[in-house]
C-alpha cells in the first residue's frame, strides 16, 4: 500500500470532552493514521469506543484537542465557514438513522438539492435532472423526487441519504453505522450499494460498523479501535484469517457464524466484562482489565504500535519488540 496516495492524514489525534469537575473523557486518545485513496478502510468495535467521534472530527464536525489531519496533504483547516463549505464539496458523511436525518417537511429532491443550492452548481431545469440521476443512481426512481421521507421504507430512506452525501461529487465519504437502524433482511442491499457506488465514482470510504461480518465484504483494510485508541489494523483478510489484538479475537468470536467458508478466530478469545468509562484514567493498556492474557506491564505501559507483519500493526504488549 505504501506506493499508494494517502488521501487523509491523522497523527497523533485527541479528542477530549468536558464532563465536569475538571474531569476529561478521552473519546479519541492520540490516533494515528493514514487513509489511501480509493481505498474502503473500515472501523470497528464496540459502543463507546469513539468511532463516530473520530469520524466527526475527521469532517471537521469536532475541532481536535490534539493532534493534526491533513487531507490531500494540506493542514486541514474548519474554522473558517468558506473553508468547511469547500471541504464539503470534497467530503460527505451518511448517518446511522436515515429517518432522523432527513427533513419530513421536505420533499426528496429538495434534500437531495440542498447541497447543490448552497454551493449555487445547478439550477431549474439542470438541477432536477441531477437529482433524478442521483435517484437513480441510488437505485430509486426518478419520479420519486417530489414525494416526502415517510413515503419510503427504511432502506429507500437510507439511499435517499447516500443521494444526498453524494449530490456534490465527492471524493471521500465517512459512513456512520449506515445499516444498523435497518432490517438485516436489507443490510446487504445497502452495503452492496455502498460497495458498487464507492467502485463506480472511485471513491474513498470511511465505514463505522458495529458488525464484523459485514465489514469483512466492503472493506479493503480494518481498523479496530478500542476505548479512544486503534488496537489493531490490517487488510480485511489477514484481520480475519489472523487476527492478533486479544481484543480483535475477542470481537471474532462473538460473530455469529454465518459466513459461508466458516472462518473462526486463530487464537478463541471471548470478550468478557465491559467497556471502562474513557474518563477513567488508565496508566497501561486500556483493555487489560478484560484481556486473558495479561501480564504486569500491561497495567503499567500503554503498548505502542507495531508492525507484527507487512501492513499489519497491533498495539500490544505480546507483540512487543
Ligand atoms: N458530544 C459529546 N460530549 C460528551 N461526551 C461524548 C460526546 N460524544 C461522544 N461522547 C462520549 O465519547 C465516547 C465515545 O463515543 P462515540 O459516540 O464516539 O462512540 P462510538 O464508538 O461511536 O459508539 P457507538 O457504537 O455506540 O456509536 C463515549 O463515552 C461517549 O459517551
Ligand atoms: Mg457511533
Amino acid at each position: 500500500m505504501s506506493n499508494r496516495e494517502v488521501l487523509l492524514s491523522i497523527k497523533g489525534l485527541r479528542k477530549y470532552f468536558a464532563v465536569g469537575s475538571g474531569r476529561m473523557l478521552r473519546a479519541v486518545n492520540g490516533i494515528d493514521l493514514d487513509i489511501y485513496r480509493g481505498e474502503t478502510l473500515s472501523l470497528v468495535g464496540e459502543s463507546g469506543s469513539g468511532k463516530s467521534t473520530l469520524g466527526k472530527a475527521i469532517m471537521g464536525v469536532y475541532p481536535p484537542t490534539e493532534g493534526s489531519i491533513h487531507y490531500a496533504g494540506q493542514p486541514f483547516l474548519v474554522k473558517r465557514k468558506q473553508d468547511r463549505l469547500a471541504f464539503s464539496r470534497r467530503a460527505q458523511m451518511i448517518f446511522q438513522d436515515p429517518y432522523a436525518s432527513l427533513n419530513p417537511r421536505k420533499t426528496v429532491a429538495a434534500i437531495i438539492g440542498e447541497g447543490m443550492d448552497i454551493h449555487g452548481l445547478f439550477r431549474g431545469r439542470e438541477r432536477l435532472e441531477r437529482i433524478c440521476e442521483l435517484l437513480e443512481l441510488v437505485g430509486l426512481r426518478r419520479e420519486m423526487a417530489s414525494r416526502y421521507p415517510h413515503e419510503f421504507s427504511g432502506g429507500q430512506r437510507q439511499r435517499i441519504g447516500i443521494a444526498r452525501a453524494l449530490s456534490l461529487g465527492p471524493e471521500f465519504i465517512v459512513s456512520d453505522e449506515p445499516i444498523s437502524a435497518l432490517d438485516v433482511s436489507i443490510q446487504a442491499q445497502i452495503v452492496n450499494l455502498l460497495k458498487s457506488l464507492q467502485r463506480e465514482l472511485s471513491l474513498t470510504h470511511l465505514f463505522i460498523a458495529h458488525d464484523l461480518n459485514m465489514v469483512r465484504y466492503i472493506s479493503d483494510r480494518v481498523a479496530v479501535m478500542y476505548l479512544g485508541s486503534i488496537v489493531e489494523l490490517a487488510d480485511s483478510g489477514d484481520i480475519y484469517a489472523e487476527p492478533l489484538h486479544p481484543y480483535t479475537q475477542g470481537l471474532l468470536s462473538a460473530v455469529p457464524v454465518m459466513n459461508p467458508d466458516n472462518i473462526r478466530p486463530a487464537g478463541q478469545e471471548y470478550l468478557k466484562g465491559e467497556i471502562p468509562s474513557p474518563a477513567s484514567d488508565i496508566p497501561g493498556c486500556a483493555f487489560c482489565s478484560r484481556c486473558s492474557r495479561a501480564m504486569p506491564v500491561c497495567e503499567t505501559a500503554r503498548p505502542q504500535p507495531v508492525e507484527a507483519a507487512p501492513g499489519h500493526t497491533v498495539a500490544c504488549h505480546l507483540y512487543a519488540n
